[in-house]
């Protein structure tokens, strides 16, 4: 049975069981950030599944184009793995569950394709006993061939999975690998997985959490090629009718034998796999890249060529083996004629542009391992590897792979770490040459008329530049400055920034980040090829980011009204000195001797505003430079103007020389808000402003600030006002109160001391350990102490966190000749790891010991004592 006949049989079988059967799906998901690439039969449908989209059917059956490339290393190793395959398969939206799903699988496999039941054998989840019962009694599947394992769990990013149950086919002895372990699930040939039937019932969220869905579905898929080499009694998938023209086509090239050679049959079926895959991805629209699925193109294209080496075949041979690949899909997927040409014409190119890579590297990298062997070395420096990626272009993987058939191993950490540095410097380096790339003089290059026009869809590249150099091609990775024949882009100008969007050709794909003119006029448009390659001479699909060209029309005309609001509401003199429009807000510099007041600044937003909602007419018109003044327009000063200018009328608002982008009517604007006002010069002030969607964002932004506000004031945002007012009140009330306490609570420490004096002569003294937050307060503290000696002295302590303050006051006229605040503090402190002094009546230290505040007031006291005892 031919693989056409077994995928026809397989539809035909589900559609008489009452499904509709569908096309299968691009490889591209469609709104599934969570997939590069569809990897199975049932990645399409997840909305249906979860229930969030209607399926046209409750049963539908496809076979669907998958690639996956978790195990691309294995691919031409095992029997079984593959890049791209067909998944075949039948699935229940809430309508059938576990008994149709079983017996049908049994019924296509035993009495359809009939294959020998005594070899099937079946896994369930450990504790799935519903779907034993119904393989043992509904199907009469002996109970001794079916498998409980606990991984029968299917799921693919998030979405859909559940519980599900596998088919194998046990290909004889002579298949497996001997061990006495041996059994369904193990990796070696023997036991073939055919089918595995997925009883979706939980949908697995981004956190991973599994939540039952409201209807139970079935998903089931089955490895067209796989069954197919058990139909065709093949050794393995590759020597199918779905895979081996494609081997059959290199070996003639390479004039080779299949079977003879473990490697080369390796390689052959390393190429047939991977043309399939590169045809197929290159029809569904990927294009080689550096990122994403345009790079597991590259890879997948690249590990193609570098096997055709390792099989003597250097010259180009893609294009035949995609050319055999079509005519195998030929039935299935018809399409693929009409799209030969090009999918042969991206991947020729890809091809040539690795050969040219591949002969550089393999050299370097040969001699590397040489080099290696001989000094006994068995790991490549990541700095090696890496430049042989950055310089050369070669890829990582392939390294690796090299280097693994040599048995040596690379330092992947240190080449991580070049890889990091580079992009660093790959990403400064790019906004530097995107500033400085170099136009060189293009009427010698350029004689076509260029010109803009805002509704081209369509025009072709007819110079292209890198490193300031004409070049005719340029591709991914590329920075590239692109002149079209006619541009739909605004290029920046008139304090407008320039366009950005998208340049698609067949070939290649180009983000474009601005647009800018050259003195003469013509426009180039800054870009960085992101996919494939781009020509010159190639028609492309241009289209500008419509979005942020709107809100810059926006911003532009917004601006015109605030001048003519600036000149009513402040006077005449003022006068543009400047301007920024951009997508997100607009910036006017204009002459004014003093800052705008807040009331005027209320006035001119009003104004702005009320002129949006008038929904005046904005007129753009072309004229001579003579009708245009006698229409009053205003025109920038010191500013050039040709013969023919452009006036953009605000009706009734305002006229002024422009060749910006402006909208149609006012009330596009939607809303018009300042967000700042500030000097810049002398005489000069700037007003910044934003409009539609930015203006609306920031009120957004205010209200959430206040309601955010008002929730911590534990009011209504119309009470935040009046709120807190009152809490201000009511913290002034608090701060009041707590400086009485305070001053009561020194208050009755004071009086503490002064129960504490201890009377030496005539003389009254207090030393004493406190508690106060600072030297200030200490010296309060003291200074009321003080207060209540007429001679005498007071020393006080106190510990603050790892220091330790001191304060000493001496009082009396007798206490001049005898006592000395300065000298007592400082003997007191030294004792404390610290140092101070003072006036005799007056002095304060610190230090550094706390624990020694004791021991430094004994000091303290034994001076005072002593130096009394002189009297
Ligand atoms: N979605 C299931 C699988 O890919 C059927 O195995």
């Amino acid at each position: 049975m031919t693989g056409n006949e077994l995928r026809r049989k397989f539809l035909a079988f589900f559609k008489s069981k009452g499904h509709l059967i569908l096309d299968s799906h691009s490889l591209i998901p469609e709104n599934d950030p969570t997939l590069l690439l569809i990897g199975a039969g049932m990645a399409p449908f997840k909305p249906f599944f979860t229930g969030k989209m209607q399926p046209p059917h409750r049963r539908v059956s496809t076979c669907q184009k998958c690639v996956r490339t978790g195990d691309i290393e294995n691919v031409g190793r095992t029997a079984r793995h593959q890049t791209f395959f067909e998944m075949l398969g039948n699935f229940s939206f809430g309508d059938y569950f576990k008994k149709e799903a079983i017996t049908w699988a049994w019924e296509f496999l035993t009495q359809v394709i009939e294959l020998p039941a005594d070899k099937l054998w079946v896994t369930i989840h450990t504790e799935d006993d519903e779907a034993f019962a119904i393989w043992v009694n509904e199907v009469g599947f002996p109970a001794e061939r079916i498998v409980r394992l606990e991984d029968n769990f299917w799921e693919i990013g998030t979405g859909p999975c559940g519980p599900c149950s596998e088919i194998y086919i046990d290909l004889g002895e002579e298949r497996g690998c001997g061990s006495d372990t041996c059994g369904v699930g193990c990796d070696c040939d023997r036991y073939l997985e055919i089918w595995n039937l997925v009883f979706t019932q939980f949908n697995r969220d981004e956190a991973g959490n599994y939540t039952p869905l409201a209807h139970k579905n079935i998903d089931t898929g089955a490895g067209l090629e796989r069954i197919a080499s058990v139909l065709q009694n093949k050794p393995s998938n590759f020597e199918t009718d779905l895979l081996f023209p494609i081997i059959e086509y290199t070996m003639k090239l390479g004039q080779l034998t299949y079977g003879q050679s473990a490697n080369t049959d390796v390689s052959l079926k390393v190429i047939a796999d991977h043309a399939r895959s590169m045809t197929i991805m290159v029809a569904d629209g990927i294009l080689p890249s550096n990122e994403g699925r345009g790079y597991v193109l590259r890879r997948i294209l690249r590990r193609a060529v570098r096997h055709a080496r390792l099989l003597g075949i250097h010259q180009p041979f893609l294009a035949g083996a995609v050319d055999t690949a079509i005519e195998i899909f030929h039935e299935a997927y018809p399409e693929l004629q009409e799209q030969a040409a090009y999918i042969k014409r991206i991947i020729e190119l890809e091809e040539k542009r690795f050969d040219e890579t591949l002969q550089q590297g393999t050299e370097l990298l040969n001699k590397e391992i040489v080099e290696l062997r001989n000094a006994g070395k068995k790991v490549l420096a990541g700095e090696t590897a890496f430049k042989l990626y950055d310089t050369f272009g070669f890829p990582w993987e392939l390294t690796n792979e090299i280097l693994s058939e040599a048995g040596i191993t690379l330092d992947k950490e240190a080449f991580d770490a070049s890889m990091h540095q580079q992009r660093d410097r790959a990403r400064k380096a790019r906004q530097e040459s995107s500033e400085q790339m170099l136009i060189p003089d293009l009427s010698r290059l350029v004689d076509t008329k260029l010109s803009a026009d805002a509704t081209v869809k369509q025009s072709s590249s007819v110079l292209l530049l890198k490193d300031g150099k004409v070049v005719t091609e340029a591709r991914d990775g590329d920075d590239v400055a692109i002149i079209l024949a006619v541009t739909p882009f605004y290029a920046e100008g008139g304090g407008q920034v320039g366009d950005s969007g998208v340049m698609i050709a067949q070939t290649g794909r180009a983000i474009i980040t601005n647009a800018k003119k050259l003195p003469d006029g013509t426009i180039y448009h800054m870009g960085h090829i992101v996919e494939g390659q781009i020509e010159t001479g190639q028609l492309m699909e241009v289209t500008v980011d419509e979005e942020r060209h709107f809100a810059c029309a926006r911003n532009h005309t917004a601006t015109h009204i605030l001048q003519s609001v600036l000149r009513e509401v402040l006077g005449t003199h003022v006068k543009q000195s400047g301007s920024f429009v951009g997508p997100d807000r607009l910036r006017f510099d204009f002459s004014h001797f003093s800052a705008v007041t807040v009331e005027e600044l209320e006035r001119i937003e009003t104004l702005v505003n009320e002129a949006v909602l008038a929904d005046h007419v904005v007129d753009k018109m072309e004229t001579t430079l003579e009708e245009a003044k006698k229409l009053g327009a205003i025109a920038l000063f010191g500013e050039k103007y040709g013969d023919r200018v452009r006036v953009i009328t605000v009706e009734g608002v305002s006229r002024e020389f422009c060749g910006g982008s402006h909208i149609d009517h006012t009330s596009q604007i939607g809303f018009f808000r300042i967000i700042a006002e500030t000097g810049i010069g002398s005489g000069l002030r700037r007003i910044e402003a934003v409009t539609g969607k930015a203006a609306l964002e920031l009120a957004v932004q205010e209200r959430k600030s206040l309601q955010e506000a008002a929730a911590l004031l534990k009011a209504r945002p119309e009470e935040v006002n009046s709120k807190l007012a009152s809490l201000l009140e009511h913290v002034k009330g608090l701060e009041h109160e707590l400086v009485a306490a305070q001053k009561k609570l020194a208050g009755s420490v004071v009086d503490d001391l002064l129960k504490n004096i201890q009377q030496i002569g005539t003389a009254q003294v207090v030393v004493e350990e406190v508690v106060a937050k600072d030297m200030d307060e200490l010296r309060s503290m003291a200074d009321l102490v003080r207060d209540h000696i007429s001679f005498g002295a007071v020393v006080l302590g106190a510990v603050n966190g790892e220091k330790v303050n001191f304060v000493a006051m001496t009082t009396g006229t007798a206490a001049k000749k005898l006592l000395h605040a300065g000298n007592i503090v400082k003997e007191a402190a030294k004792v404390a790891g610290g140092g101070g002094g003072g006036r005799p009546d007056m002095a304060q230290a610190g230090g550094k010991n706390p624990e020694k505040i004791a021991a430094a007031l004994g000091k303290a006291q034994e001076m005072i004592v002593s130096q009394l005892a002189k009297a």
